[in-house]
């Protein structure tokens, strides 16, 4: 969603500012701008659509900006269209904002304003913010600000400026990220510290009631009483090569290859002895014993990481698990006590529902466990116990190996469970904590040959619409397979529990409809196999992936993607890297744009 970056030091903003933005792109924006202290003024430059083809033409058109101190945004809309006013930053001259978030009182306060003789310009909720600082505004910023924010009901990340107070930047925040870098002779802002790391990769964590104040002289925080607090600085270890396509043509191609090494990253810090080991967090064999149920919560692909969880803990641990679209949950009163568990799952950590579904479950009494990926994100601070699944930066809008971290994380979480209620012994529980340790190289089998899936991709292209289906984990996987294909091809997809077709959804197939079957699980093989012969003998052109061993006859499927030997319960790691590789080739060959599609973000901190 929206990205903020600002700069202050030495050096000529506006390139900084604007590279600064291309790295939040990822975060999906539909319009860009900044605004800088240019002879005593603060001068303003904005358009809609992409960097490239808006703000950085307009920069260029116009007069070269000496400015060593602004701030800029990309702006993903939610209140007014996208377009050169909507844009940010927004203000009067005065004073001037970049804002993520939503104000969710901004019409009373607009009414408010308009009583005191301020017009309109804008139809966005940020408009209202930047006209009540200029209402409050008296010469002290910070007071302006403390007032401001009294009035304000929402989400926001702001950074401001103030006109009487050049090269100076405040930046407050509540329930979105900000981030405050610290280099060598110049100060920052941003959404993400990925914005930033080429400059430095020290940066402080703004918190909720802090304001910091970033000048030539460096970085002041205060409360927003203007009281100083210190603060201790963070060092990020993502390095900037980190969020670099390093020679692949997309970031989703990258962070696919990442997954061999990603996986490793996320299980073998928690592996002692061979076995599962949650005590960075303090999630111990007696807590999970205790635990009545267990909750798995998350959005898109993190919930359906939850859903390979419930598989596995179900099966393995005959332990309860209710899975839940964060969105739901939040609003449906769920059955949540103080003796459950709710593991929160989030690549971002910011995701607005997902937070609030954590809330909601710490209201609740419940224990708390989030999974997430960016280090410091709100979840992350929020929940009881905080798990980091280290894949690095995900670039691309489209979660891969965030997502295969997730799945993995379920997997030795699956392990620990079984283990803490006595289903397996250490034995066993050694025996499949050494398997998921070995499942990188697999994964790295999958990697090696691209050929396979770029054939079938070509055979998907023409498809209006197909179907995934599978059974047991392998519906699970399918599910995220569908959700693949979907966002990046915009080609109609859905993912069916492969026994359930007969009941409505088989009427759909018609000639040379695609039908994607995962059939890795050899107990459910010839069940699923009976579903694909009802698809093919109505006309549908099936893809299967299984195991490269087992002989597929021609007369059942039309194309194989055989995947390296592995116990049955570990193949889904696997599968889904073929499905994303066939999902990312069909995107390539419609010519879509792969790492920003369509309507989508990448950090949806709205609801
Ligand atoms: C799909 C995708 C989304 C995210 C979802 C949750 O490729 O990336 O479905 O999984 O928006 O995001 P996080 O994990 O950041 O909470």
């Amino acid at each position: 969603m929206c990205g903020i970056v600002g700069y202050v030091g030495r050096e000529a903003c506006a390139d900084i500012l604007v590279d600064a933005l291309r790295k939040l792109e990822y975060r999906g924006y539909d319009s860009a701008g900044i605004a800088v202290f240019e002879d005593d003024k603060i001068k303003t430059v904005k358009a809609k659509g992409k960097i490239d083809e808006g703000l950085a033409v307009k920069l260029d058109e116009g007069d070269t900006l000496q400015a060593t101190c602004g701030i800029g945004h990309t702006r993903w809309a939610t209140h007014g269209e996208p377009s050169d006013v909507n844009s940010h930053p927004i203000g009067n001259g005065r004073v001037s904002i970049v804002h993520n978030g939503i104000i969710e009182n901004y019409r009373e306060l607009k009414s408010f304003l308009i009583s005191k003789g301020y017009g309109f310009e804008s139809e966005t909720d940020t408009e209202t913010v930047a006209k009540l600082l200029d209402y409050y505004y008296e010469g002290d910023p910070i007071e302006a600000i403390e007032k401001a924010l009294g009035d304000i009901e929402g989400a926001y990340a702001l950074g401001i400026v103030f006109r009487e107070h050049k090269n100076k930047i405040f930046a407050v925040r509540k329930d979105s990220p900000l981030i405050v870098g610290k280099g060598e002779a110049a100060s920052y802002i941003a959404s993400d510290v990925t914005a930033i790391l080429e400059h430095t990769r020290d940066y402080y964590f703004l918190e909720r009631g802090e304001i910091a104040i970033l000048s030539e002289k460096g970085i002041r925080f205060t409360d927003i009483h203007g009281l100083e607090i210190e603060k201790e600085l963070q060092t990020a270890t993502w390095d900037v090569t980190a969020a670099q396509k390093g020679g692949y043509e997309h970031f989703m191609l990258k962070e696919i290859h990442e997954q061999p090494e990603a996986v490793r990253n996320t299980v073998s810090p928690r592996v002692k002895d061979g076995l599962p080991n949650f005590e960075e967090c303090g999630l111990t064999a007696e807590k999970i014993r205790n635990y009545r149920n267990i909750y798995i919560v998350g959005c898109g692909s993190a919930m359906h990481s939850g859903m390979v969880g419930k598989y596995l803990i179900e099966d393995l641990a005959q332990t309860p698990v209710i899975v839940d679209i964060a969105s739901e949950f939040r609003y449906r009163n769920p059955l949540v006590t103080e003796n459950d568990l709710v593991v929160i799952i989030s690549q971002s950590g910011e995701t607005a529902d997902t937070l609030e579904a954590l809330k909601l479950s710490r209201k609740k009494g419940a224990d708390t466990l989030a999974v997430v990926n960016v280090v410091g994100s709100s979840i992350a601070r929020e929940a009881d116990m905080v798990i980091y699944t280290n894949a690095g930066p995900e670039i691309s809008v489209c979660s891969t190996k965030a997502y295969a971290v997730q799945v993995a994380f379920m997997y030795l979480f699956a392990f620990a469970v079984a283990y803490a209620h006595g289903k397996i012994d250490e034995a066993e529980c050694k025996r499949l904590t050494a398997g998921l340790l070995a499942i990188p190289e697999k994964i790295q089998l999958c990697l090696d040959d691209m050929s396979n899936y770029q054939y079938v991709a070509s055979k998907l292209i023409n498809a209006d619409s197909l179907l995934y289906i599978g059974r047991g984990l392998d519906n699970a996987l399918s599910m995220e397979g569908s959700l693949k294909l979907k966002e990046i091809s915009y080609i109609h997809s859905e993912a069916y529990a492969a026994g359930e077709l007969k009941h409505g959804t088989i009427s759909l197939i018609d000639d040379g409809m695609p039908v994607i079957v995962a059939a890795t699980q050899s107990k459910l093989f010839d069940k699923t196999i009976s579903n694909v012969r009802e698809v093919k003998s109505r006309g549908a052109k099936v893809v299967i992936i299984c195991r490269e061993s087992v002989n597929i006859d021609k007369d059942c499927a039309d194309y194989k993607v055989g995947l390296p030997d592995a116990e049955d319960l570990f193949l889904p790691l696997l599968s889904v890297v073929t499905m994303q590789l066939i999902a990312y080739y069909t995107a390539v060959q419609r010519g879509c744009d792969v790492d920003k599609p369509r309507n989508l973000a990448k950090s949806v901190t709205v609801e």
